[in-house]
């Protein structure tokens, strides 16, 4: 078999349907960790894909009854430097888009500080990682794409064995953040970001991407050649991913 057919595609008409999908999948694993009195892991992330997952999450929540009790959630990154309060920070757009509408713990949910000083910053970061593996490791963990081929903020030149750490963003990267940010010189140069390492041992990784222009990052990204030059590709190492794809997003597939 090619590298392509070892990748499973799904490709929706629309990102409304795909995302309930999306969303019916992670409510499946928490419901079927809580029959076995277990906690389930969650990788999340931010960005305009997931925001869909997150409302059927939310609804999932106040129609249906679905509880977040026993769920742990791994946020992939923040900016840094970064304040909580900022709107512009991805722990405020998790809290907008999520955890202020369901009954999570909040001692439970883990989203890298933009905040910590620079000098305990690698601490920090080993921490975070350390912290995942003693929750048992990530069970599922959701993407986006950046048009870098990042993923996560793993950015051209990740390295497949990179842990959590501080990164420098991306030029296109900064760009495309310029409109949550008033111009590009305010958005902030550098993040905090889990390594392409900690994403490739989540034991299942859903990536999500709508939209024409990440068509052909996307077809890079499942049928290119592995290389650090997109970090993407090495998804094509696991054994248990799933691209889900609106019709744009698949075009040049
Ligand atoms: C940011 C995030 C990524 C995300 C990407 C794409 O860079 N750090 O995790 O995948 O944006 O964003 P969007 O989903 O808005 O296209």
């Amino acid at each position: 078999t090619t590298r392509f057919e070892k990748i499973h595609n799904v490709i929706f008409q629309n990102s409304v349907e795909a995302s309930r999908i999306v969303a019916q999948e992670i409510a499946h694993l928490i419901k079927s960790k809580q029959a076995k009195n277990k906690t389930c892991v969650l990788g999340l992330a931010t960005g305009s894909s997931p925001i869909k997952v997150y409302e059927e999450l939310v609804r999932l929540h106040k129609e249906e009854g679905l509880s977040f009790s026993n769920v742990v959630t791994f946020n992939l990154d923040e900016y840094y430097p970064m304040n909580k309060e900022n709107n512009q920070s991805y722990y405020y757009f998790m809290h907008q888009h999520l955890f202020n509408h369901i009954d999570i713990k909040p001692e439970n949910v883990n989203i890298p500080d933009g905040t910590v000083s620079i000098e305990s910053l690698n601490q920090y970061c080993v921490d975070y990682e350390n912290k995942i593996a003693k929750a048992g490791g990530l069970d599922f963990q959701l993407l986006g794409i950046g048009r870098t081929g990042h993923v996560g903020f793993n950015e051209p030149g990740s390295h497949i064995n990179s842990g959590t750490r501080i990164i420098t963003l991306d030029h296109i990267t900064r760009v495309d953040a310029s409109s949550d940010f008033n111009g590009i010189n305010q958005v902030p140069k550098r993040a905090i970001t889990m390594g392409v390492s900690t994403i490739l041992r989540s034991k299942r990784i859903v990536l999500m991407a709508w939209g024409q222009n990440k068509a052909s990052i996307i077809k890079t990204t499942i049928q290119g050649e592995i290389s650090s030059e997109v970090p993407a590709t090495f998804l094509q190492n696991h054994n248990n991913v799933t691209f889900v794809l609106d019709q744009s997003a698949a075009s040049e597939l």
